[in-house]
């Protein structure tokens, strides 16, 4: 019968190869994390979890081509808070950002870090709060789109600051990172899993964290909201998703894999160089994503719509 051939194809799930959805340009942390999960979950799966860059539009052009893909198991997604915070900044998404996904659950939760590039005058937070509002006309700022988190740190910057600044977007923060690096670009809020190398090898300046406790990684950086930004905090989570209807049986095959993934000792130790760890295991399941997601949603919000801020 169908309904037997359904449950044969779902036991023998996955039989070809699983495509993972990154919404940002390969590269970036979004990219980082993605790749070292896909590799473990390619082990795990038996079957190639391959990643395809879809960015644009602070991730939001991913978040829609996953939610029509078919719910069969072989297209899933990873998306940082960027999944909360765009239904606050695009007005008419084409999907909806809880109902058109099916959780499988978190996967690390990253901390930011504010950087300038390498000659930047400034030598401490308090000294870029003051020039930034001195130059305000001159000084640019890299994010990723609206929807990126380096977009919602600066959001949060320019409010705290009072101040517009000229922002300049990429289809990630690895692009930006390129013209950081270069100089074309003074200075972006973005995450460990892409800053760390860089701040340690003297490349850019690193000015502090978005964390409220300091990153065991970067030792030497202090938190914004103990050195100038009082209250400042974004920490990047991230979740692991499939389309809508994906059949229970495939995303408990997903969610084993993920939590396998979790518990090995070489995303560990690459993540903890980065600033990061796995989310714990009991925060890998369906129900922590969805409830994370909406909590997210709901206190990001207001947040973004006091700020006045719309992508559409
Ligand atoms: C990226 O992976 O490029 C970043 O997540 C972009 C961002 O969200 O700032």
């Amino acid at each position: 019968s169908a309904l037997a051939a359904i449950g044969i194809a779902q036991a023998a799930y996955p039989e070809k190869t699983i495509t993972m959805v990154i919404p940002f340009a390969a590269g970036g942390p979004t990219d980082t994390v993605g790749r070292l999960f896909a590799q473990s979950m390619s082990n795990t799966l038996k079957q190639q979890v391959i990643v395809e860059n879809v960015g644009g539009a602070g991730g939001t052009l991913g978040a829609a081509r996953v939610a029509r893909s078919a719910p069969d198991g072989y297209t899933i997604f990873l998306h940082h808070i960027g999944q909360s915070t765009a239904p606050a900044l695009y007005r008419k998404l084409s999907y909806d950002a809880v109902t058109d996904f099916e959780p499988i659950g978190l996967v690390a939760d990253v901390p930011m870090t504010f950087v300038a590039r390498k000659d930047f005058p400034a030598k401490d937070l308090k000294e870029l709060l003051a020039y930034v509002k001195a130059n305000k006309d001159k000084v640019t700022y890299a994010n990723a789109g609206l929807g990126s988190a380096s977009h919602l740190c600066g959001l949060l910057f320019m409010s705290a600051l009072q101040t517009d600044l000229t922002t300049v977007p990429y289809k990630g923060t690895g692009p930006a990172m390129n013209d950081l690096l270069g100089g074309q670009v003074d200075f972006m809020c973005d995450q460990t899993t892409n800053t760390t190398g860089q701040i340690k090898g003297g490349k850019i300046k690193a000015y502090g964290v978005t964390t409220k406790t300091k990153v065991e990684s970067l030792p030497n950086l202090p938190t914004l909201d103990s050195s100038g930004l009082p209250g400042f905090e974004v920490v990047v989570w991230h979740g692991l998703y499939a389309p809508k209807g994906t059949p229970k049986p495939i995303v408990d095959k997903l969610v084993q894999a993920l939590q396998i993934a979790g518990r090995d000792a070489t995303i560990k130790q690459r993540l903890d160089d980065l600033g990061t760890d796995p989310a714990a295991q009991n925060r890998m399941t369906p129900e922590a994503l969805r409830s994370h997601l909406k909590a997210e949603i709901d206190k990001w919000g207001p947040v973004i719509k006091k700020a006045g801020v719309y992508a559409d």
